[in-house]
């Protein structure tokens, strides 16, 4: 070859990967499209981040490979057993060393985009997905770093859990996201909802776009669309404003959209 420059993908490829995921489930083939899709598919076939799957069931008890049971004390529904999940962490384990170990469970701990910025910043994730009627409590005890859950509704098993997690963190490794899309503009407005997005046409559906996007004017447009976020926020999410009360700027700012 005449040219022997690396580009960013060939780049990525020799290094080790930034992030390796490793996911526990019962259901691999649930990851697969999400994989590949995107921005995280590009991550991946780059090599940038890795990911490896095991799946409890092959290291299930028995002829049936039986991976739950009907739960002691009683009651409708089964429990994952703890074996052969500990079996899939240990296997894993042997082959890229001692990760970071989240149990998804919808009793754990509410994840944001804080611990995916805390979840970007380490090396090797493990995610353990287990089922909604429950996982035998020895695997949080014994084998989970943390349990987390990703909002207060009922899953049928913590693999779309996982995905959103695998997504909200690997979009916050450096080279994951295109110059294009940053993650500093998202930090300026931590705590706050998003302000409004228009593009092309102009006129859709009979509705218009805000004059002042259209003005040319950057610093308008950049206090407008603080404004705006601020307005959503105030309307649709009072528990932010509670948890990040507002600062003097921004009082002057909502003051300004009564008048
Ligand atoms: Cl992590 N798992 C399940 N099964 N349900 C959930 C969840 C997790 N987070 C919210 N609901």
């Amino acid at each position: 070859m005449s040219d022997d420059r690396l580009d960013a993908n060939d780049a990525a490829c020799a290094m080790s990967p930034r992030l390796v995921l490793e996911i526990i489930t019962l259901f691999p083939e649930v990851f697969t499209s999400f994989l590949q899709a995107s921005l995280l598919g590009k991550a991946v076939a780059s090599g940038l981040i890795a990911v490896e799957m095991t799946n409890p069931r092959d290291f299930a008890p028995g002829r049936h490979r039986q991976v739950d049971d009907s739960p002691y004390g009683g009651g409708p529904g089964m429990v994952l057993r703890p074996d052969p999940i500990a079996a899939a962490i240990d296997d894993a384990e042997n082959r890229r060393g001692r990760a970071h170990r989240l149990l998804l469970s919808p009793s754990g701990r509410l994840f944001d985009q804080k611990c995916a910025a805390d979840l970007a910043a380490r090396r090797h994730i493990m995610l353990i997905c287990g089922r909604y009627e429950g996982v035998d409590e020895r695997i949080a005890q014994l084998y989970a770093d943390e349990s987390v859950s990703i909002g207060d509704y009922v899953l049928a098993g913590g693999e779309v859990a996982a995905a959103v997690i695998i997504e909200a963190t690997a979009r916050l490794v450096p080279g994951v996201l295109g110059c294009g899309e940053s993650v500093v503009e998202e930090s300026f407005s931590a705590g706050r909802l998003e302000f409004p997005q228009w593009t092309r046409p102009p006129l859709f559906g009979g509705m218009g776009v805000p004059e002042v996007l259209l003005s040319g004017n950057h610093a308008e447009v950049a206090r407008w669309r603080r404004r705006e976020a601020l307005r959503r926020t105030l309307l649709r999410r009072p528990d932010l404003i509670d948890r990040c009360p507002l600062t003097e700027e921004e009082r002057t700012m909502l003051a300004e959209v009564d008048e």
